[in-house]
């Protein structure tokens, strides 16, 4: 391993001890940065997926610019099911879009399996120059059976998923065809960019809170389980992101994946009294990356005193970093979460 390599994140996925708490931020890469603006100005979003030197560009922006702990592939949940061949588009401001919604098990019946090496070429070589390139961790991703389905079934982004329940409650052994054909295609994907060299691997599940923990037991953690054991044996660090899922982190706890991620309506305490044992990453509100300076801080200082004790914990958003967000704001933000909580290690050490 390069000498100068930083597996702070890693050590704290694993539970190891680390000299300070690490950072890193859901969608860091994106509109709010205006060198990312500047390059989407000349290549479409699959454009930039597409071309590793690019890819590799975008990626190193974040880990340049903020110095946070780790890095996460420039890419979509939609990269694979596009490489299947299904018609899906990215509307800016929207979200992914398909033209032809699944409206029975015989629309996905005949769709062909994803060969990563043979679909996505471009992602494995982004993925294998990255390794050469960062001094910090890769995390490769890949979007969730659920999530996906969402998108598949309503055409596109939703605000109660009613489309997607109904077709799972309604034709039950159409749903199962469903979350095992996307468990095996994130899975085969998610190995392939550890095999390429991406030490963590996330899985966003962002839209699995809309289910209550009885539904997601029957219907969705037997495609989880399916995903968790087969990266479990790979090695590489494993997270798992749902937003508004307070009420799952249980039944994720029994999971075989390293970090589970919690978001600003989950309290610290919380995480103690449903007993959640593994490390876990969380969970400011993005929506406070608008406030000023101070408070942001104070909240922050606020969530490590809460935080730091426990072994295994990565400082992050409960969601993604939105358009709106200043640069500024999260460069302050992580130069604070680095400092306050290496001071607290060090008084530690003193006492
Ligand atoms: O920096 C990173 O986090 C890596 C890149 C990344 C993107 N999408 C880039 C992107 C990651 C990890 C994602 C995951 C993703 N995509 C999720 C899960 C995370 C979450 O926020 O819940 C979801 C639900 C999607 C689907 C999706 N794709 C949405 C909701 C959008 C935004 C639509 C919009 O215009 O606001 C996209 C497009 C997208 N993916 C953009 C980026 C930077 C913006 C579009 C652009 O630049 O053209």
């Amino acid at each position: 391993m390069n000498l100068l390599f930083n597996d702070v994140f890693l050590k704290a996925c694993r539970k190891q001890p680390v000299p300070y708490t690490p950072v890193w931020y859901m969608r860091q890469a994106g509109r709010y940065q205006k060198e990312y603006r500047a390059i989407r100005k000349r290549y479409s979003f699959f454009e930039i997926c597409r071309h590793p030197e690019i890819c590799a560009q975008v990626t190193r922006l974040p880990v340049e610019k903020l110095g946070v702990d780790a890095a996460i592939l420039f890419s979509d949940i939609m990269t694979p099911i596009k490489a299947r061949g299904i018609d899906v588009k990215l509307v800016e401001g929207v979200g992914p879009v398909f033209s032809r919604p699944i409206r029975s098990g015989a629309d996905f019946a005949r769709w062909r399996s994803l060969d990563v090496a043979r679909d996505l070429p471009f992602v494995l070589d982004s993925v294998s120059l990255l390794h050469q390139q960062l001094e910090v961790p890769l995390i490769g991703f890949a979007g969730a059976p659920f999530t996906l389905a969402s998108y598949l079934i309503e055409g596109g982004p939703s605000r109660n998923y009613h489309k997607t329940k109904g077709f799972m409650y309604a034709h039950p052994e159409d749903w199962d065809a469903l979350m095992s054909d996307l468990a095996e295609m994130t899975l085969s994907y998610l190995i392939a960019q550890i095999s390429a060299g991406a030490q963590a691997v996330q899985v966003f599940d962002s839209w699995v809170g809309a289910l209550s923990a009885a539904d997601y037991q029957t219907f969705i953690a037997p495609a989880m389980k399916k995903i968790f054991s087969g990266l479990q044996e790979t090695g590489a660090v494993s997270l798992y992101f749902a937003a508004g899922a307070g009420h799952l982190l249980k039944e994720w706890n029994k999971f075989p994946v390293d970090v589970l991620s919690f978001d600003w309506r989950v309290s610290p305490e919380d995480l103690v009294t449903s007993g959640i044992t593994k490390a876990v990453q969380g969970n400011l509100d993005p929506s406070l990356l608008l406030a000023p300076q101070h408070l942001i801080e104070s909240r922050a200082a606020a969530l490590l005193d809460q935080m730091q004790s426990r072994p295994g914990y990565i400082f992050n958003l409960g969601h993604g970093v939105f358009p709106e967000v200043r640069e500024e704001a999260l460069q302050a933000l992580t130069r604070f979460v680095h400092h306050y909580s290496e001071q607290k290690e060090n008084d530690k050490e003193t006492t």
